[in-house]
């Protein structure tokens, strides 16, 4: 393969001249410059990445280390981060923890001999990423964190407000006259999934409203928790009128769980979820939920981190993006007291009567 040296020699011109004009590091003179371009384009020249992050000791890689890409509110973030990395000349590197924090940190520890500028992290659970951050840093990587943050974490951080929309989500169901709601809630060592926890809590204490410990069930935020969970709400007698999902994956089990049990939504069990993803427009009814704005936040902690990798020392940057409350068909009004339809461990005991009607007002 050929190399600077040969170009240099073809061209009559210094190496460091033919690296300014591959590199764009400086401005050379127009001939000089076409000399080594024709020179470029007659060898065949490519530059290598790798050779040239090994001369600056870091490459225009960006990692990115999430939980799973197939769960679809990751793919917006990713989306996001990499439109920013690529009009800024950086280059996206993915990584699936499956949630794991030892596999987190094999990523993380592998990643760092590429040389990245740096490092995107949405956590596994029990993330901490304390000593890879600062390991990253000496080297004069940045680090930012999406959506969920580490134990002890001190750096940047881009994240929902998860408790605010937890909480309009919750205040909208009760405004619809749910008295007796369940909450299906993320993993509680995560944080968003506790600060959702939090929101539901404080719109319930607001309208003087008690439930007991039993009408909140944590789970993984997927769609076999959400069903399990829902499974197990809903055979309880004096089962809830309404269930938040602390996401839409979870909100999707329940959706299975309902039917398996021959309950109905909104007629029989409310159901609003968190994520607002695609899905959520095709279920039946389609879902009612808080949509929080993945690709934003995809594209707000690269450009914190390129901001970091260009020379930014500032203190720690904390942005915390506004959810919206998507109302679709999923919520409505309480059953009447005596019309709850025992179910049973093969389905429902059926009984008819007049669905009563979704509000249609926030
Ligand atoms: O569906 C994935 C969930 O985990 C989302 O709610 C997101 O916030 C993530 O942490």
């Amino acid at each position: 393969m050929a190399n600077m040296k040969q170009i240099a020699k073809m061209a009559g011109v210094s190496l460091g001249t033919v690296s300014h004009v591959v590199n764009g590091s400086a401005t050379v003179r127009e001939p000089l410059r076409k000399r080594v371009m024709d020179a470029v384009e007659r060898v065949g020249y490519q530059p290598s990445q790798l050779a040239r992050g090994l001369r600056r000791d870091k490459t225009n890689m960006i990692g990115m280390v999430i939980p799973d890409v197939t769960n679809p509110f990751f793919p917006a973030v990713v989306r996001g981060a990499e439109d920013i990395a690529f009009a800024n000349g950086y280059r996206l590197m993915l990584c699936n923890t499956d949630n794991d924090h030892a596999k987190e940190i094999a990523h993380l520890n592998e990643l760092r001999t590429y040389l990245p500028s740096g490092l995107i992290v949405i956590p596994s659970n029990f993330s901490d990423l304390t000593a890879q951050a600062a390991s990253y840093r000496k080297a004069g990587a940045a680090v930012v964190c999406v959506d969920r943050l580490p134990r002890d974490w001190n750096g940047d951080t881009v994240t929902a407000d998860n408790e605010t929309g937890a909480y309009e989500a919750t205040s909208y169901v009760l405004r619809q006259g749910h008295t007796r709601l369940g909450m299906i809630s993320g993993p509680g060592n995560l944080t968003n999934a506790q600060n959702r926890l939090k929101g539901f809590k404080r719109a319930l204490q607001e309208s003087r409203i008690h439930i007991g410990p039993e009408y909140v069930q944590e789970t993984s935020f997927d769609k076999h928790g959400g069903y399990t969970k829902a499974l197990l709400l809903l055979r309880m007698i004096g089962r809830p009128t309404a269930i938040f999902a602390g996401n839409d994956m979870i909100a999707f089990g329940a959706l299975l769980a309902f039917r398996e049990l021959g309950l109905k939504c909104p007629e029989d069990v409310s159901l609003i979820g968190f994520d607002d993803l695609e899905l959520a427009e095709m279920t039946s009814p389609p879902l009612s939920s808080v949509s929080q704005p993945g690709y934003q936040m995809g594209t707000a902690a690269a450009q914190i981190l390129i901001d970091r990798v260009r020379g930014d020392h500032g203190p720690p940057e904390h942005i915390v993006l506004e959810t919206a409350l998507k109302i679709r068909d999923s919520v409505g009004v309480p059953p009447a007291e005596n019309s709850e339809r025992v179910v049973g461990a093969m389905g429902a005991t059926s009984e008819s009567r007049t669905p009563r009607r979704r509000a249609s007002t926030p």
